[in-house]
């Protein structure tokens, strides 16, 4: 089961939806795949449900459940009672007859205050408490995480807030992998270097604090491995990228970061419709005009490429 998380502090670059597409292409293509949501924003829970069946059914069955039974002690709790199984895209693999399946684990607005009540644990102790706390309190959705490993998942798949949340550093914690989509401009490369230098700093301390007492024989070192920079919604012109985006990529190589071979072109048209249908547009009923069918090629070739990258 290989874990990736889909991670800029910067919002609006196409997390979401990158993960909503790749995880539905990759359940097309037979894998069982299990996305989280861990963005209070819940945009991606709601590509996938809608908003009354939430309501009315889980909104007391959220990752937000999963640190509050942490925060609360209650160690009974199980991560697999929060897995979800969204209708409308399960129906629509069924219809394109695959064998592949999408389970979601969704997000909940509360998910900011949690974030407040796991700092508040970080500290307070001996310094050796506090180490051993640091430990537990970022390792919590790997230990999840791991519950799960005989429910047959090929992947599971995190969509990151746009932060550098303890939340979002317990998915970084606990993955084996990160993808960062961003867009081909001057601030969002800064970012990058940033957001690469902070999850560096994370695996060190986490590791070295692993190092001392004798946390080793519960928990293990991590070493996420950041596999590129996707470039997406790249404006086009007469069929080609109108930013300068080779000077991006540059800079991002600069920094010492790959780039996926793919990019992914705005459409605004094509990209607007899918969350209220329930599924991504890369699985969506094919309208046979030439953008759409332009749009999911690029995200069926992030898929390959991500397959190369992460699952093999
Ligand atoms: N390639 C694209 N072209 C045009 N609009 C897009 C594209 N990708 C995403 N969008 C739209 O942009 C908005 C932000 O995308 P989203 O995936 O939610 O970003 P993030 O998760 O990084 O905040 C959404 O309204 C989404 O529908
Ligand atoms: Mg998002």
């Amino acid at each position: 089961m290989r874990v990736l998380s889909v991670i800029n502090y910067k919002g609006g670059v196409g997390k979401t939806t990158l993960t909503a597409n790749l995880a539905s292409e990759l359940a097309f293509q037979g894998n069982k795949v299990l996305i989280v949501d861990l963005d209070p924003q819940t945009n991606l829970t709601f590509s996938f449900l809608m908003v009354d069946e939430w309501e009315q059914n889980y909104q007391d069955r959220t990752i937000k459940k999963w640190y509050d039974a942490f925060i609360d002690n209650d160690q009974d709790f199980n991560l697999n009672g929060l897995i979800l199984t969204p209708q409308r895209v399960n129906s629509r693999l069924r219809v394109l007859k695959s064998e592949g399946q999408v389970d979601l684990i969704s997000s909940h607005l509360g998910l900011i205050d949690v974030d407040l009540e796991l700092s508040a644990k970080l500290w307070g102790g001996s310094e050796r408490t506090n180490r051993r706390n640091f430990l537990i309190v970022h390792s919590r959705l790997k230990a999840g995480l791991q519950q799960l490993e005989d429910k047959g998942y090929d992947c599971v798949i995190i969509d990151c807030p746009p932060n550098f949340s303890v939340v979002t550093k317990t998915a970084i914690v606990a993955s084996d992998s990160v993808l960062i989509p961003a867009k081909p401009d001057y601030l969002s490369t800064i970012g990058i270097e940033q957001l690469q230098k902070r999850i560096g700093e994370l695996v060190s301390e986490y590791n070295s604090k692993l190092q001392h007492d004798n946390n080793r024989d519960e928990f293990n070192p991590i070493s996420p491995s950041v596999k590129g920079v996707i470039f997406t919604m790249l404006g086009i012109r007469n069929g080609q990228p109108y930013s300068a985006l080779q000077q991006y990529i540059s800079q991002v190589q600069r920094i010492g970061i790959s780039t996926l071979t793919t990019t992914i072109r705005e459409n605004k048209t094509v990209y607007a419709t899918a969350p209220e249908s329930g599924i991504p547009v890369v699985l969506e009923d094919v309208r046979n005009e030439q953008t759409y069918l332009t749009v999911r090629k690029e995200l069926e070739q992030l898929t390959a490429e991500v397959i190369k990258l992460v699952l093999s």
